[in-house]
């Protein structure tokens, strides 16, 4: 099966791209390749601008997953004209040539936090959406544009939790991941607040869920996350891992965010890793030697290259 991933160079398209290869699928992947290349030698790369790139010279793939974004609220308002044109535009532009050639499957990246505040305790996919950010606005007219192209290709919207665990490409601005770096380089975990909630899903899930949804022919739009954790709880759970101190700052923003799975978990994902795995994983990673670097921060390092 052959398979095109479009921003398949980043923190979770790595892991999912050198996943697939490993279990035989065909994968290419389409990136501007801003955090460098950790992709295994069987992906074939093509190195590009979704904006700015003719997708209609690309051949036929079984299916096609869409990653590429500026993938969080300070990512978007760095550049919000960036965040449009690479967001609700390309996947206009992305789905046309899915059209033209025929292409089975579509599956995108949205986000959990498209819901913006809710009161509700189970933030289900019925509910409707109150984004607050560039970042959420630009994801909701994303997925309006995929579903206004239902009567012509099979789609899935995913929308993940934040995302923990290792990957080759790791991002450490992303908050359980941050609390490791901080666990095991400066020994102290700095928290602002601590009761807000921040729903999660591990790095591994979410890629088993994209293969999931590409062997199966379920259509529609999925929330992606089994833990609804308070910041506070996180931070502890990585200091028994990872001996260290916690610091609280006050904060005046208490806000949380939760969704619930039930849906998927219905549809028949079932969820293997948890938080915990994934704070063992990476400090198995930072013993085995890994050694974070400036491109592990997305925001510093598109900042001092000046990708943005
Ligand atoms: N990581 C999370 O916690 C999380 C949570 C919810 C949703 N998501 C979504 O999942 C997707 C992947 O997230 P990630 O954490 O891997 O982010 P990432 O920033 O590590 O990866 C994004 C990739 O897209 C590429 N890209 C960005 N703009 C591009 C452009 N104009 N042309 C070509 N390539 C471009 C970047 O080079 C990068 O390799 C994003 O859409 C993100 O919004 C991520």
């Amino acid at each position: 099966m052959k398979i095109l991933i479009i921003g398949g160079a980043g923190y979770i398209g790595t892991k999912l791209c050198n996943y697939l290869v490993s279990k035989n699928y065909k994968i290419t992947c389409l990136d501007n390749f801003w955090f460098g290349d950790f992709l295994h030698k069987k992906v074939q790369k093509i190195k590009a601008d979704i904006r700015y790139y003719n997708f209609n010279k690309l051949s036929k793939f079984d299916a096609v997953i869409d990653l590429a974004y500026l993938s969080n609220d300070p990512l978007c308002e760095l550049d919000a004209r960036h965040t449009w044109e690479s967001g609700p535009l390309a996947v206009y532009k992305i789905l046309d040539y899915c059209v033209k050639k025929k292409i089975k499957k579509f599956l995108f990246a949205s986000s959990g936090s498209i819901y913006g505040l809710k009161k509700e305790k189970k933030v289900h996919e019925g509910l409707g959406l109150d984004p607050i950010t560039d970042y959420n606005k630009s994801k909701m007219i994303c997925e309006k544009v995929i579903q206004s192209y239902s009567d012509k290709i099979k789609y899935t919207i995913i929308r993940p939790a934040t995302v923990c665990g290792f990957s080759d490409r790791l991002r450490l601005d992303v908050v359980l991941n941050l609390f490791c770096y901080q666990a095991y380089y400066k020994k102290k975990i700095s928290i602002t607040g601590g009761s807000q909630i921040r729903p999660l899903v591990h790095i591994d899930d979410m890629i088993r869920c994209y293969e999931f949804f590409i062997k199966k022919n379920i259509v529609g739009v999925f929330n992606l996350g089994f833990e609804n954790k308070s910041i506070s709880n996180i931070a502890k759970e990585v200091s028994r891992q990872i001996n260290c101190k916690i610091t609280y700052i006050k904060t005046n923003d208490p806000r949380s965010y939760r969704i619930s799975s039930e849906k998927i978990l219905k549809a028949g994902f079932q969820p293997k890793f948890n938080s915990i795995d994934a704070i063992k994983d990476i400090k198995y990673n930072f013993e085995k030697g890994f050694k974070p670097t400036k491109n592990n921060w997305n925001l510093a390092w598109l900042k001092a290259n000046k990708k943005v």
